[in-house]
């Protein structure tokens, strides 16, 4: 099933999250690092890096949704796919509950509110699992038609268009 919201004919949503889960990612690790080398250097990093990871993760969510919205009811990627969304959208709180409580000190962030990003990091690769349901197992966000020899996707062309595949010989 082919997505809604493309640019230069590939899904936006697919080429948006890698910026959330890598950066929420990303700042936990360095939060185990400060705590383990005691760098507040790495408390402030963290601090900036879930700030444009919740920021990421809200852009990513608005092509998701339009994504989402084109899958027929009733079926087993539109219920993935609401709970990939509901998954995500409490990940996106939890750091962003983790941000309110480094606001007073980045450096020296409460104990909650890294308990808080550990949790939300553990969810999203729950929830990331089940974007990857929706696209590997049930085929939305992929070419209609899609096959290994299908045209580029900037040649205006199906992807099960096979008119300039030369014919195998027998
Ligand atoms: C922080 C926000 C989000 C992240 C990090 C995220 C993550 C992901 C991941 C990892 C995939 C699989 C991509 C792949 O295997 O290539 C995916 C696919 C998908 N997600 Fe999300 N997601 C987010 C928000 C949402 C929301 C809010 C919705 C719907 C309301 C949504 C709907 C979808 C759909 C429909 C797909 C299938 C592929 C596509 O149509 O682009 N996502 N997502």
């Amino acid at each position: 099933m082919e997505s809604r919201a493309r640019l230069l004919g590939h899904p936006i949503h697919q080429m948006l999250i890698v910026f959330p889960l890598g950066l929420l990612g990303m700042a936990v690790i360095f939060d185990v690092i400060r705590l383990v080398t005691g760098s507040a250097g790495l408390g402030v990093a963290s601090y900036y890096m879930i700030v444009a990871g919740v920021v990421g993760g809200l852009a990513a969510a608005v092509f998701g949704f339009i994504d989402w919205s084109a899958i027929p009811s009733r079926t087993r990627a539109k219920s993935v796919g609401t709970r990939h969304a509901v998954g995500i959208v409490v990940v996106v709180l939890l750091f962003a509950g983790s941000w309110w409580l480094r606001l007073a000190d980045p450096a020296n962030p409460p104990t909650l509110a890294f308990v808080l990003a550990v949790v939300g990091a553990g969810l999203s690769l729950a929830t990331a699992w089940l974007g990857g349901e929706l696209v590997d197992r049930l085929g939305v966000g992929v070419d209609d038609g899609a096959h290994l020899d299908a045209p580029s996707s900037l040649s205006g062309r199906p992807a099960h268009d096979r008119s300039d595949i030369a014919p195998r010989r027998t």
